[in-house]
């Protein structure tokens, strides 16, 4: 292994959480990809010289490289060569590859993911009108607080708009909000309040009695903080305790009554909880824990009746879109009365800004709803809000966390605010010299592109069932539609994307099957195989703790008659990653160079041979499901040239077959 491969393994898995690059707080993207792994394989692809792939991923200190944009005589190798991106999602492919000096082509068919490729495109073409990147900085200097800036002291005294037009307006819609709606939160004993936790209840069937739906009612663990619920009939007030183990009153989705001891069975709890949400501690500025009292209640009940989102959940897959399950079944359901109420009102501010400056902020609110509906929850070791899509689709939770957007806080609109600028800046100053950076909305099965015009496709398609991406972005998609509707009607005029944007979404879920991601998939490469030219290089990133997922990769790479010259595995994840976690944990995705097959393409060796390569190239790095796709992988190249997809089921048993040997197992093991 190369040491540079080896630095890339170490330093590309460290984009996620907060090592994760500045744009990662500005748009959602579910899939994102990170840049370094990104830059890593475009320039082994694109330039023979290493010595050129090496000046362009530095660690500077404890800089990632996705800081520095790679060097200039990079750029004038690469300019006016097109790389396409079928699969763009949130870009980190064309992004670094518009930055290395090509010419980016980045097709989307989700309209969230191909909104997030216009704001790139903005970047590079408007992006010094919007923003004055050196102004940005030194402002963020002068306010600096913790890993960001103090936002709202920077909006309040006016000299965010040194910045220019973005920041300017940003602040300005930021404080007449505040000036309109901060009534609705009054401040508890002189300090203003960060969160309302609330709870769902039910009643219960046998006594009567209300009963708080809760996992865990700590407050802050460190501390030892909780709350627990004192009855009083069949109502109850709340304690905030040091010390107290807390309550928990609900166990695989069944409930237990606080006061009879009855066991709520599941279905009684899904049918019954409905909107009966209770407001039960509030937490100030001080990081202090209030039980909700009269004045809370009654501040919240005097917000009016907001005018409630329409659009539906997908009811076609209650068992990733779990809400209408429990009778939520709108978006509109998503929320409680003062939340919607604010996401309106940002909603209604955003609508009048000027078309550019619009399309970025408009990702505040798309932000802002998932930390502030019904379905996130109180994290007690952050001492914050865990967001609606951390599990990469709208989750459902018992307890819920209410913001307000106006004080201090990682989810109050001030962060959102300088989140966006700062991951604006970012995004203007990677593009500063780059390439073109073309957004197409559209899908992969139909490319508009003429036969054999392009020598590089460079993509990371759908892996199988690990996101159902329609159903997921729905969640913003309703919320942005309303923001930029108007200025984009040929992506944001659908009702909702589960409903009329996924005929084409190859991935699994949603109700579309395994057998609809294969036949798509194939027909994607085989549409692929058309637009590009016959000596180019197709580069596909994939995976999968599953066998049925590179089944389907391996049918689309022979159906379209590709042949794998090189697979690789690059580490993505940490074990810590949502993708890593559990039995199907993976930490690498692996890398195919392809090119179109022809009468002198070499054969490879035998299915066996190849197995055994591929491991033996692992071993030392890599184990469980990371070994195991090594095998699929060096499966998907034999199958190339055999025309045969068994190839995938037999790499399985040679696996199995070489895992058994005791001479492996020394060195399998990390
Ligand atoms: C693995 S993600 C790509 C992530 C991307 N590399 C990034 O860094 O954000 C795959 C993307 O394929 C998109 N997709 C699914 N079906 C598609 C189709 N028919 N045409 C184009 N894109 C499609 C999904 O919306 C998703 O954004
Ligand atoms: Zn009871």
């Amino acid at each position: 292994m190369s040491s540079l491969k080896q630095l890339v393994d170490k330093i590309a898995p460290r984009e996620r959480g907060a090592g994760a690059p500045p744009h990662a707080r500005l748009y959602p993207s579910f899939a994102r990809m990170s840049l370094t792994a990104a830059r890593y394989v475009l320039l082994t692809t694109l330039l023979g010289d290493p010595h050129l792939v090496e000046s362009a991923i530095r660690l500077e200190g404890n800089r990632l490289p996705y800081w520095h944009n790679p060097p200039a005589e990079v750029r004038e190798r690469l300019r006016g060569v097109v790389v396409l991106d079928p699969f763009a999602g949130g870009g980190s492919i064309p992004l670094e590859a518009a930055r290395m000096g090509a010419h980016a082509v980045a097709l989307e068919y989700n309209p969230v993911q191909w909104l997030a490729l216009k704001t790139i495109q903005l970047a590079r073409e408007r992006g010094r009108e919007l923003i004055d990147p050196k102004a940005w900085e030194a402002l963020k200097r002068w306010y600096r607080r913790g890993f960001g800036a103090d936002m709202e002291a920077m909006c309040r005294s006016g000299e965010a708009e040194k910045a220019g037009p973005l920041a300017r307006e940003g602040c300005r819609i930021a404080l007449e909000l505040e000036a309109e709606l901060s009534r609705h939160y009054p401040p508890k004993g002189g300090r203003r309040v960060t969160h309302y936790i609330w709870v769902k209840q039910v009643r219960c069937p046998k006594c009567g009695a209300w009963v708080p739906l809760v996992m865990s009612s700590v407050l802050d663990r460190k501390r030892g903080i909780s709350w627990k619920p004192v009855y009083n009939g069949d109502d109850y007030d709340v304690v905030v305790e040091r010390g107290g183990e807390g309550v928990r009153t609900v166990s695989r989705g069944t409930a237990t009554c606080l006061v009879c001891g009855y066991k709520i069975k599941k279905k009684e709890v899904r049918e019954s909880v409905g909107h009966n949400d209770k407001m039960v501690v509030v937490v100030t500025e001080d990081k202090k824990f209030h039980p909700a009292d009269e004045a809370d209640r009654k501040a919240y009940e005097e917000v009016p009746e907001p005018e409630r989102l329409t659009e539906q959940l997908s009811p076609l897959d209650p068992r990733t879109v779990r809400p209408p399950v429990y009778g939520w079944t709108r978006y509109g359901d998503l929320f409680n009365k003062r939340q919607h109420v604010y996401l309106n009102r940002l909603v209604e501010r955003l609508k009048q800004l000027e078309p550019d400056i619009r399309t970025v902020l408009a990702w505040l609110v798309a932000r802002q709803a998932d930390y502030n509906s019904r379905m996130t929850s109180w994290d007690a070791n952050k001492l914050g809000v865990m967001h609606t899509t951390s599990f990469k689709s709208v989750r459902v939770s018992y307890d819920y966390v209410e913001v307000n957007p106006f004080a201090r806080g990682a989810s109050s609109l001030w962060n959102a605010l300088y989140d966006a600028i700062n991951g604006f800046a970012f995004l203007v100053h990677a593009m500063e010299e780059a390439g073109p950076f073309e957004p197409v909305f559209g899908s992969a099965l139909r490319l508009p592109f003429p036969d054999s015009s392009i020598r590089y496709v460079v993509t990371d398609p759908p892996y199988f069932d690990s996101i159902p991406y329609s159903e997921s972005y729905d969640f913003y998609y309703v919320w942005l539609k309303r923001v930029v509707g108007d200025l984009y009607p040929e992506a944001f005029s659908y009702w909702t994307l589960w409903r009329d944007r996924s005929a084409e979404d190859i991935s699994v879920g949603g109700g579309r099957t395994a057998e609809h991601f294969r036949t798509f998939l194939k027909r994607a490469f085989r549409e692929i195989r058309r637009v590009l030219a016959d000596d180019g290089v197709f580069v596909v990133f994939y995976a999968h703790p599953k066998r049925e997922a590179w089944v389907a990769l391996a049918e689309a790479v022979t159906g379209a008659g590709f042949t794998v010259e090189d697979v690789y595995p690059l580490r993505m994840w940490m074990e810590t990653d949502v993708h890593a976690r559990g039995k199907d944990a993976i930490t690498v995705a692996y890398v195919f160079i392809m090119r179109p097959k022809t009468q002198q393409s070499p054969a490879p060796n035998s299915l066996e041979a190849e197995v055994e390569k591929a491991l033996e190239q692992m071993v030392t790095a890599y184990r469980g499901n990371d070994l195991k796709m090594g095998a699929y992988a060096a499966a998907v190249k034999v199958a190339a040239h055999m025309d045969a997809v068994d190839a995938v089921e037999k790499a399985e048993h040679i696996f199995s077959h070489l895992q058994a040997q005791t001479s492996m197992s020394p060195s399998v093991s990390p």
